[in-house]
This record gives C-alpha cells, sequence and structure tokens, in this order.
C-alpha cells in the first residue's frame, strides 16, 4: 500500500475527530461562561438594563464576560446597544418571555483555541452573544430564546480598528458560527462591522495566502512521485535480485551437474581425457614406465 494514502486517510479521519471535538468543546465552554454569568447576577441583586462584568476563573484568563438583564418590552422600544453589540428597537425574542438576560463573550487570545474557519485566518478576536430567559435565574435551568428581528440587523461592531474603510478587500468576510454550529461568510460593507439577524459568534477573516495552498500542493505532488519512485525501485530491485538469486542456483546446479560429469563420466588417462561410464568392462591399463 502506498504510505501517501494511508497518511490522507489519516489525516482525515483525524481533522473530523478534531472538528467535532471542537463544537462539543465550544458548547461547554458557552454552557461554563453562561452559568459564571448568571452567577454574577444573582450575586449582584441586578438593575435591569446594567451590564455587568463577569469575574472568570484564573485559567480563562484573557477572554470578557458580560451579562444584562433587560425587560422584553425595553428591547421592544429601544433594543439594547452594549458591548459592541447593537440589538435594533421593534425585536422579539422567540418564545416570548418578560426578562431576558444577554451574555456577551470576547473570546480575546483564546478565539482560535475554539474557533477556525476552514482556508481563512481570523483578524479579529471572535466575539458572541447568547440570550436567555431571565425570569427566575435562580433556578439555574435556564431556557436559551432566539432573537426576531422586525427588518433592520443587530449590528456587531469590531473595536481594534484592524483596517480603515479604504482597506477592507473584496475577500473580507464576516464569519458567523450560528448557535448551532454552521459556519456562514458574508461580504463586508463596512470596515469592523457586521450583521447579524440571530445570536450567535463573530468574527472577521481574510482567505489564507494561496502560496502556502500551493506549497501544500507541491509537497504533495513531490510526496506522492518519491512515494511511487521508490515503490518501482524496490519493485526493480526485487525483481533483479530474485533473477540473480535464480540464476545463480541454476549455475550452481549446473556447475554441480558438470563436476559430476566430470568425476563420473571421464577420467584421465595418462594426458589425455577420456570418456568412461561408470559400468566399463574393460578397464584402460596405464602401461608401466610409459612416461619414463
Ligand atoms: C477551569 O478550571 C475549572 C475549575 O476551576 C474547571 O472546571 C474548568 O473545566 C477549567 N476550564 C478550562 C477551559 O480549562
Ligand atoms: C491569554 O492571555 C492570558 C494573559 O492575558 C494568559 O494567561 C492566557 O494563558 C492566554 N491564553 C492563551 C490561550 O494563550
Ligand atoms: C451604541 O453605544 C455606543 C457607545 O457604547 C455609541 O457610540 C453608539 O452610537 C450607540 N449606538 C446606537 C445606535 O445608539
Ligand atoms: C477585557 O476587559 C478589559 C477591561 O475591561 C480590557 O482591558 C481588555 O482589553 C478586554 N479584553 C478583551 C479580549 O476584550
Ligand atoms: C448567510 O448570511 C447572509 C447575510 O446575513 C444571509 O443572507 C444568508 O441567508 C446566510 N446563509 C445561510 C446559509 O445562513
Amino acid at each position: 500500500m502506498n504510505w501517501n494514502v494511508i497518511w490522507l486517510s489519516l489525516s482525515l479521519c483525524f481533522s473530523s475527530v478534531l472538528c467535532s471535538l471542537d463544537k462539543y468543546t465550544t458548547d461547554s465552554l458557552d454552557a461554563a461562561l453562561q452559568d459564571i454569568a448568571l452567577q454574577t447576577l444573582v450575586r449582584h441583586r441586578p438593575h435591569t438594563g446594567a451590564l455587568y462584568k463577569a469575574m472568570l476563573p484564573a485559567n480563562l484568563s484573557g477572554m470578557n464576560v458580560s451579562i444584562v438583564r433587560l425587560r422584553s418590552r425595553r428591547l421592544w422600544n429601544i433594543g439594547a446597544n452594549f458591548s459592541n453589540f447593537h440589538i435594533p428597537s421593534r425585536t422579539l425574542t422567540v418564545p416570548h418571555v418578560r426578562r431576558l438576560a444577554i451574555v456577551y463573550q470576547d473570546f480575546g487570545n483564546w478565539s482560535s483555541n475554539y474557533y477556525s474557519v476552514p482556508g481563512y485566518s481570523m483578524i479579529t478576536p471572535v466575539t458572541g452573544f447568547m440570550v436567555f430567559d431571565a425570569s427566575n435565574v435562580r433556578a439555574r435551568r435556564i431556557t436559551k430564546l432566539s432573537l426576531k428581528t422586525a427588518g433592520n440587523p443587530i449590528v456587531i461592531r469590531f473595536s481594534d480598528p484592524t483596517f480603515s474603510d479604504g482597506m477592507i478587500s473584496r475577500a473580507t468576510r464576516c464569519a458567523t458560527f450560528s448557535s448551532d454550529g454552521a459556519l456562514n461568510l458574508s461580504q463586508m460593507s463596512l470596515a469592523n462591522v457586521c450583521y447579524s439577524h440571530d445570536q450567535g459568534h463573530f468574527t472577521i477573516v481574510v482567505p489564507l495566502k494561496k502560496k502556502k495552498k500551493a506549497g501544500l500542493w507541491y509537497l504533495w505532488v513531490i510526496g506522492f512521485v518519491l512515494g511511487f519512485g521508490v515503490l518501482v525501485l524496490v519493485g526493480y530491485l526485487g525483481v533483479v535480485v530474485s533473477l540473480k538469486l535464480l540464476k545463480t542456483k541454476k549455475i550452481q546446479v549446473m556447475e554441480k551437474q558438470a563436476d559430476e560429469d566430470l568425476v563420473l563420466d571421464t577420467i584421465w588417462v595418462g594426458r589425455s581425457k577420456m570418456p568412461s561410464a561408470t559400468v566399463t568392462r574393460t578397464q584402460p591399463v596405464i602401461e608401466e614406465g610409459g612416461f619414463a
């Protein structure tokens, strides 16, 4: 079997394992962050409409999480404008609840540990928000809600200006990771701004350099050619060696035969070789003193 084939199938299955693992880890991380944020609310006896920063454990330092509690009526009347996300007025939750909580996340330097876009590199941290029923935060059993905007989209502003308006290339994309795990890439119209119609996680991406891909492609071809060459060489050597072995064996057999022939069939008589059979009726006689 060719090593390239084995390697290809190995890497394919490995990456698919990683992909499913990714989804699992982001889900459990989201659940943990949501829990920490809700504890923050419980501790603060919160005012509705005030944004609270969650205290994260040391092993998550570098991320920022905050939470706000709102009445649904307020979301409908004036929307929500916190932490770089502008949710417009005339927005409903599905299903309808009286109070909702919004958890905002900024993954900072952890972004690439949890999110990736195949073929693209992320040029901003991943930010996101999740919406929950906050009618009873103490109950700890939290219902996830979705949002329904009436026309105007939710505006996501990326705070670090990675580039100015003139610099967005046509290849720059807004990447949206929906809560069901789906990825959507959409064209950017304004620098550092993305749009959405529901909760999710967001980042700005640019295509990976083509050169790198070409390099990889060449490596594959070189690997394949080398592997094939080695295979052919090994095959050729095998054939040559076995042919040689066969030949030697044949020669040995022939030599043995020849030796036997020599021993059995000829004897030296004086200076001349004479044919002889194993069974001879008359032995040749060497005359005495024939050499003198
Ligand atoms: C962080 O530590 C807590 C325990 O303090 C643990 O439960 C959690 O899984 C850890 N999270 C990560 C992402 O390592
Ligand atoms: C992110 O940065 C913090 C310090 O600000 C560090 O403690 C943490 O280990 C970093 N996380 C990663 C995944 O590099
Ligand atoms: C949202 O808040 C930011 C400041 O946090 C402000 O610059 C922006 O104009 C506000 N957007 C709307 C639509 O009110
Ligand atoms: C988190 O918040 C702190 C202070 O509010 C800020 O300095 C830091 O840049 C934020 N980090 C991220 C990744 O947003
Ligand atoms: C991706 O996003 C664009 C813009 O928001 C939207 O029009 C399109 O329907 C989305 N596609 C999918 C598959 O969700």
